[in-house]
């Protein structure tokens, strides 16, 4: 998805000819200041009196009446209700509905094919909110735009889908402000909508070296420092958990490492994404049904390198190192096999006892590795590691766990402030006993119970006490609660944003 041009007005001009003119409307004023006379006692009223139009969340309302309005030249004219904005509502609860707003211009655009969108704001008070409105409507616009027809060849659907290329608020107020805000919110989304390109690629399209290549690229847009390690390197260096989960495939594994310096003095966070390109299980092989989905393994890796965007683009005050361990789990002659014993990093032995357990392998070598070598402050990894997080809270909370109250804390306000919430699941040393092993250190699964948990507490091993966080995505990063900026189905970007205002709020 391409940068859009975003501009901030504070009147309405007739020489601007817009593909369509959006005012906000709000379910108790019914009204905005902006809203020209004309219009608001034509169709407007017209529609309120027949109680079509009730301003109410994910109402919409398309007129084309606008030749007849003195103020404003528009292609068409439409109504987006937000429902009811109390005096007191959260900065959270507004950026959400904002959000779905947003979401819902989208689709009006995309059926319009509107290339220039003008946006009336609501009226407000408070600058805060107002920031937080023209926030929410933002990322909504740009996350519910989101398309992926690479792979379509019917000319009618690449014409049809054109993108939206101007984005045009008008508000009151403070417009240098508010511009800042838009232009920080576009950068968070389109860094998402990258997250959900990466995700949408198949598997025979995204590989190990395809993460290698985003992060060149990053690293030369923004000036980051970007190290990959092919397997040479990584045998040299004892990943055993990445080249064992690798042994199964004819693609070489890559691990990639994004860096990012504020200064000597600021907090260092580490994060660390799976990258698992695809997931077929390997020897212990997953059913047939929905395995495609499987795709989508690599959805940690591509958050944590989609967050290195929004930093590189808007420097936060604090280091920040990006890990990807990335390879495909296939079973190939040379796979690995239950009841192999593996070497990691950090010289701590795990027995393989189900090869479809492979993300918390793979992560172990990188979050040894990463602890070892950057020290840093905070770790946070994100990954697609466990079914169980689905069966305990399906698709509607990100699963997160930590040895740091004080990290989790500062996770789940990030999460609540994005619309991508997280709910907190235990650790425990008797979690770690269902992964005691008779022959190495440790095993790789802990049995039926608790297998989100005992996979984190897998990875807990190999962090000590290091604060540490792990969002475990396996619900959330595809099939997402359904909201009006998230495509039905297909990857959400979950966690960009949160790892973004995480960062920023250090
Ligand atoms: N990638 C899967 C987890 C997953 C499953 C994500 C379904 C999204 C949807 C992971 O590698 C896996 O296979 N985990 C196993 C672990 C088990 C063998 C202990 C699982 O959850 O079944
Ligand atoms: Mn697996
Ligand atoms: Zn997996």
């Amino acid at each position: 998805m391409k940068e859009k041009k975003i501009v901030i007005n504070d009147k309405l001009s007739k020489k601007y000819v817009a593909d369509v003119t959006v005012f906000c409307i709000s379910q108790k004023k019914k009204d905005t200041p902006l809203l020209p006379e004309d219009l608001r006692k034509s169709d407007f009223a017209h529609a309120a009196e027949l109680g079509d139009f009730k301003a109410g969340e994910n109402d919409v309302m398309v007129s084309y009446v606008s030749g007849t309005s003195k103020k404003i030249q528009s292609k068409r004219v439409a109504y987006v209700g937000i429902g009811t904005i109390s005096k007191d509502i959260g900065k959270d609860e507004l950026l959400e509905k904002m959000r779905i707003a947003g979401g819902n211009i989208a689709s009006l655009a995309k059926k319009a094919t509107a290339e220039k969108i003008c946006v009336v704001l609501p009226e407000i008070s408070g600058k805060a909110l107002q920031k937080k409105s023209v926030r929410g409507l933002t990322e909504g616009i740009i996350l519910g735009e989101y398309t992926f027809i690479k792979y379509k060849t019917d000319k009618e659907v690449q014409k049809k889908s054109k993108a939206i290329k101007e984005i045009r608020f008008l508000a009151k107020h403070n417009l240098s402000s508010l511009r800042l805000e838009a232009v920080r919110a576009h950068i968070d989304a389109l860094s998402a909508c990258q997250a959900r390109d990466m995700a949408n690629e198949p598997g025979n399209g995204w590989n190990a070296e395809s993460f290698a290549r985003y992060g060149q690229e990053l690293a030369a847009k923004y000036d980051l420092q970007c190290t990959v390690f092919d397997k040479k390197e990584l045998t040299k260096m004892n990943m055993g958990g990445i080249l064992a989960v690798n042994r199964g495939s004819d693609t070489p594994p890559q691990m990639v490492v994004v860096e990012y310096r504020a200064s000597k003095k600021a907090p260092t966070v580490l994060l660390v994404g799976k990258g698992l390109t695809f997931d077929s299980g390997g020897i212990s092989i997953k059913p047939a049904a929905g395995m495609e989905d499987m795709k989508y393994d690599m959805c940690g890796g591509a958050a944590v390198l989609a967050a290195m965007n929004v930093v590189g683009a808007e420097k936060p005050n604090c280091n920040v190192i990006a890990i990807v361990p990335a390879t495909d789990n296939m079973s190939g002659g040379s796979a690995v096999k239950p009841g192999d014993i593996i070497q990691h990093y950090n010289k701590t032995t795990s027995e393989v006892i189900n090869t479809d357990a492979e993300g918390r392998l793979i992560l172990a070598d990188a979050l040894a590795y990463g602890i070892e070598r950057y020290q840093p402050d905070f770790v946070v990894d994100l990954a697609t590691l466990t079914g169980a997080v689905i069966m305990g809270l399906g698709h509607h909370h990100t699963g997160l766990l930590a040895n740091d109250d004080e990290l989790a804390q500062k996770l789940i306000e990030a999460g609540k402030g994005c619309g991508e919430p997280l709910w907190r699941l235990p650790l425990g040393k008797e979690y770690r006993k269902q992964l005691d092993s008779k022959v190495a250190d440790i095993k790789n699964t802990g049995g039926k119970s608790a297998g989100a948990i005992t996979a984190a507490e897998y990875l807990h091993s190999f962090v000590g006490d290091t604060p540490w966080a792990h969002l475990d995505i396996a619900g959330t990063a595809w099939d997402f609660t359904e909201k009006s900026y998230i495509p039905e189905g297909g990857p959400s970007g979950m966690c960009v944003r949160t790892l973004a205002a995480f960062l920023r709020r250090l």
